[in-house]
């Protein structure tokens, strides 16, 4: 999944610069790579060829974090790296699946078995989709699946919704369910409200399937997003703006920065601030936190009212982190609109530093990332995702990408910690 060298282009893998240590670089492949690999290997495995390839992208976002549970809004875009699903229907009810990042072999589940607990690893989210779709009433019956993917595993970039999204679509067309309409040459979906549907229907497979109690933000850019924009995601409503993101139009560059630490959604940290916040909600008489952060006053009048209660320092910590980055969405929409792209610096960097400090979801390679992008000249730099690992990102100009890259691989080199990999994000299509 690396190669060395200059990342201007994200599909390319660039020369390598000899400084310190090696720079590693994850670049997606091109859309026919991707449907050729998930071709051969559908075709290698069940010997027939796949009655279509769909793919779907991971994220990053690029502010508004923890906030999609909350009713808040969150702002990623789609990345050009992408998850192939080749597939085929079936006549019975078996789902067959392979995957050229598990060296498991071919699994086999009949989807009549198929309730939530009863499907583990990867598969839990691809049959999840299957199920998910049953339960919604539509009539979605077994089929043969190969998956190959250029989205970096366990990298927080969402391998996982680009895992349900490339079903998703796949099953809509296979089963004429009407849902994800087109993607036109712009690389923009034709059909929002059937696209909205579908994403429902991922974030019930990894809730209630893989056991994940993530947000939906994941799901949303992964099927909603529009190439050369960011998604401004409203998740107390579900409504949609595409906001122009062109870096490139303003000499910059977003850098991703894979710490290759570990991190899981599934195990409890994740699940622990979800509840802090349902539980400041349920204290605070309200629906979601969306309800007092857009108010100052209102907020106000909560965080003290909290901080009179048992825990009162944890939750006003991590409700001050929500209301507060809520806030910040909107200042860096703002910056977006009127071209000074740079001036969302310091949106994102109070953001890593109110998710270090107040919500406590960084880690030590997280930070060292942020802080060596920083003192390397980014506009700004924090985590992006669920955190606890996974990735960062840090805004750039073009010309600088190689030397902060390098500068955080010393970085790393130099604190013993695991090779972090790179990548240079652009605002790429939904799934499609
Ligand atoms: C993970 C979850 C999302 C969201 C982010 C944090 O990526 O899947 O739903 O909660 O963490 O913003």
């Amino acid at each position: 999944m690396s190669a060395a060298g200059t990342p201007t282009d994200p599909t390319t893998a660039p020369e390598s610069t000899t400084m310190s240590v090696d720079v590693t670089w994850t670049p997606a492949w091109d859309r026919t790579e991707g449907e050729e690999r998930a071709r051969a290997l559908f075709a290698s495995v069940y010997g027939t060829a796949p009655a279509g390839v769909w793919s779907a992208p991971g994220r990053v976002n690029l502010i508004g974090e923890h906030t999609d549970y909350n009713g808040g809004l969150a702002l990623p875009i789609a990345l050009p790296h992408r998850t192939y699903a080749a597939v085929s229907r079936r006549d019975d009810d078996v789902v067959r699946l392979v995957s050229a990042q598990e060296p498991t072999g071919v699994r086999e589940v009949r989807l009549a078995d198929a309730v939530p607990g009863a499907v583990t690893g990867w598969a839990a989210y691809v049959v999840g989709v299957a199920w998910a779709l049953r339960e919604a009433g539509h009539a979605v019956g077994g089929f043969d699946l190969a998956i190959d993917s250029c989205v970096p595993f366990g990298a927080g970039l969402s391998s996982s919704a680009a895992l349900e999204a490339s079903v998703a679509v796949a099953l809509d067309a296979l089963h004429d369910l009407g849902l994800a309409g087109t993607v036109d040459a712009a690389g923009a979906a034709t059909d929002d409200a059937g696209r909205s549907t579908l994403a429902q229907v991922c974030v019930r497979a990894e809730n209630e399937m893989a056991g994940a109690p993530t947000g939906g933000m994941d799901q949303a850019a992964s099927l909603r997003a529009r190439a050369g924009h960011a998604l401004l995601l409203d998740c107390l409503d579900g409504s949609v703006q595409h906001v122009p993101f062109d870096l490139a139009a303003h000499g910059l560059a977003l850098l991703v920065v894979d710490t290759r630490a570990e991190h899981s959604h599934v195990s409890g940290e994740y699940a622990q601030r979800r509840a802090s916040c349902e539980e400041a909600a349920r204290r605070l008489g309200v629906g979601t936190l969306r309800e007092v952060a857009d108010d100052p006053q209102a907020a106000a009048r909560a965080l003290a009212a909290l901080a009179a209660g048992e825990d009162g320092d944890l939750l006003v910590r991590r409700v001050r982190h929500v209301v507060d980055e809520i806030a910040r969405v909107g200042e860096f929409v703002t910056h977006l609109g009127t071209g000074d792209v740079t001036g969302v610096g310091p949106a994102m960097d109070a953001s890593h530093d109110s998710l270090r400090d107040d919500y406590e979801v960084s880690c030590r390679e997280l930070d060292l990332a942020v802080d060596t992008a920083r003192a390397s000249g980014a506009h700004g730099a924090r985590m992006t995702g669920g955190g606890f690992g996974g990735s960062a990102i840090a805004l750039v100009d073009a010309g600088a990408v190689e030397g902060v890259a390098q500068a955080v691989a010393d970085a790393f080199a130099a604190a013993g910690l695991h090779a972090p990999a790179f990548a240079v994000a652009v605002a790429g299509p939904p799934a499609g």
